[in-house]
This record gives C-alpha cells, sequence and structure tokens, in this order.
C-alpha cells in the first residue's frame, strides 16, 4: 500500500511517503522521503467543533459515503464492504478495502478521463500514522495499467474536548497539468470535507464523543476499534508517564 502525504501549506509537515505492503505490518520508520513529481495538492484548515476522536473515527468509517456523499459515490454502490485487510502497531494501523466494481462518479472521470460506461476496480486504503495525521487513498484501477490515485490527508490536533483544529489535503496522481480539473476537485471534495465536518459537530452537540463512542459497532468499523484502542493504549501510558513525573517532582 502507498499513501502519499502531500506538502503543507506552510511547509511544517515534511513531504512523505508511506510505503509498506498491505500484507506487510507497519514498520517503524516507514516514513521515507517522497518523490512528488508525480502528485499534485492542495488544501485548507479550519476549527471543528467537536473532539478530535470524533473527527477522526468519522474519517475511519467509510460506512457513510452512500448516505452522506451520494454525489461523490460510485453509481450503483449502495454499501461499503467491511475492510479486508487491517494492520496495527502500537501507534499506528493501515487499514485497506476492495470495492466492488462500479461506473465512475462524476468527479472520478474528471480526474482520471477514462471513458464511463463501464466498471471499474477500486480500493480504499488508509494509514492512521499517530492521533496526529489520518491518509487515505482511493486507488481506482483504470484497465490501462495505470492506478489513477487521489489521497486526503487529515492532520487533527485537539483544541479542547470539544474543538479541534483540523488541517485538510487532497493530493492527486492523474491530470496534474490541468489546473482547471484541479480546482474542480478541490471544491468537491472541499465539499466533502464540510459535510464531514457538519455531521460530526451534530454529533458532537447532541451525542458527544463519548456517547458516540458507547454506541454498537460493526464488522465494517474495525478500524475504528482498532484505532480507539491504540489511542486509548496511548492515554493511558501518557498519564502513567506524567504521573510519574508528577511523583517524582513531589520527592525531588
Ligand atoms: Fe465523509
Amino acid at each position: 500500500m502507498e499513501a502519499a502525504c502531500a506538502p503543507w501549506p506552510s511547509g511544517a509537515l515534511h513531504i512523505e511517503r508511506f510505503s509498506a505492503k498491505p500484507q506487510e505490518a507497519p514498520a517503524e520508520g516507514a516514513l521515507a522521503s517522497y518523490e512528488v513529481a508525480h502528485w499534485t495538492s492542495s488544501g485548507t484548515s479550519l476549527r471543528v467543533a467537536a473532539n478530535y476522536m470524533l473527527v477522526h473515527e468519522h474519517y475511519l468509517d467509510l460506512t457513510h459515503i452512500p448516505e452522506v456523499h451520494p454525489g461523490e459515490t460510485p453509481p450503483g454502490l449502495e454499501e461499503v464492504p467491511a475492510l479486508d485487510q487491517v494492520h496495527v502497531s502500537e501507534t499506528s494501523a493501515m487499514y485497506s478495502r476492495a470495492m466492488p466494481p462500479a461506473d465512475l462518479a462524476d468527479w472520478e472521470a474528471e480526474a482520471t478521463g477514462l471513458p464511463r460506461g463501464r466498471q471499474y476496480q477500486r480500493r480504499h486504503h488508509g494509514m492512521f500514522i499517530s492521533p496526529a495525521v489520518l491518509a487515505e487513498g482511493w486507488e481506482i484501477d483504470g484497465g490501462d495499467g495505470r492506478l489513477y490515485e487521489q489521497v486526503r490527508i487529515q492532520a487533527v490536533t485537539p483544541e479542547t474536548q470539544t474543538s479541534t483544529h483540523l488541517y485538510w489535503r487532497f493530493a492527486r496522481n492523474s491530470a496534474l497539468d490541468r489546473a482547471l480539473v484541479g480546482q474542480h476537485l478541490h471544491e468537491v471534495f472541499e465539499n466533502v470535507m464540510r459535510t464531514d465536518v457538519a455531521v460530526v459537530e451534530t454529533i458532537e452537540a447532541t451525542a458527544g464523543y463519548e456517547g458516540a463512542a458507547s454506541g454498537i459497532r460493526v464488522t465494517a468499523d474495525a478500524g475504528v476499534l482498532r484505532v480507539r484502542r491504540i489511542v486509548e493504549s496511548m492515554l493511558a501510558a501518557e498519564g502513567a508517564r506524567a504521573a510519574r513525573f508528577a511523583s517524582a517532582r513531589k520527592t525531588a
């Protein structure tokens, strides 16, 4: 699996490439220098009135797209299949799923220039790199020996228990020289992102993260559950370190 992490607006995040085959667990140091010659990207940032884990969990659970983003979901796709591969380490998770063959959504036809009127294979994959960054990829097999890939990168900074700063970026490896295509895709996916934000803000305002997290999870949410465990374990370790530090200061 490969997911590209594109340049950040501020340049604060280095250009990186996450390279690991789906059958391999992510190794420490999987991040490597990335040659961005075949990618282009754009993005924005905003404040979200929701807990940062609601943001992550919404992005991790793609099963919402037929209902929440019907215009961007491939026509005829009524249900997102469960993840077929999940690999976890102590602090990260990689997951992937094959999508059933489907026609092109309008944005896919625009992004790839592929002919309509036939069905295409796709894979959705993601990497929860840490509680700070989630990168998701959408690969369309053009049937011409080429994979047309789009990547969304979400850098998530908790602000308070109920607010989060979100840096969002969309990257693609096709139609690189077509600015109008880039502008159109940016508009489509910024709108998708703002729809997602409205959903998580509504959940925060009604159930809150604790309420949402206590719901029954199904197989399709395997990535969510793995990531939740990772974050809980990291928070517990951080709490233990903080307690040891406070105890050491008292006795010093
Ligand atoms: Fe969404």
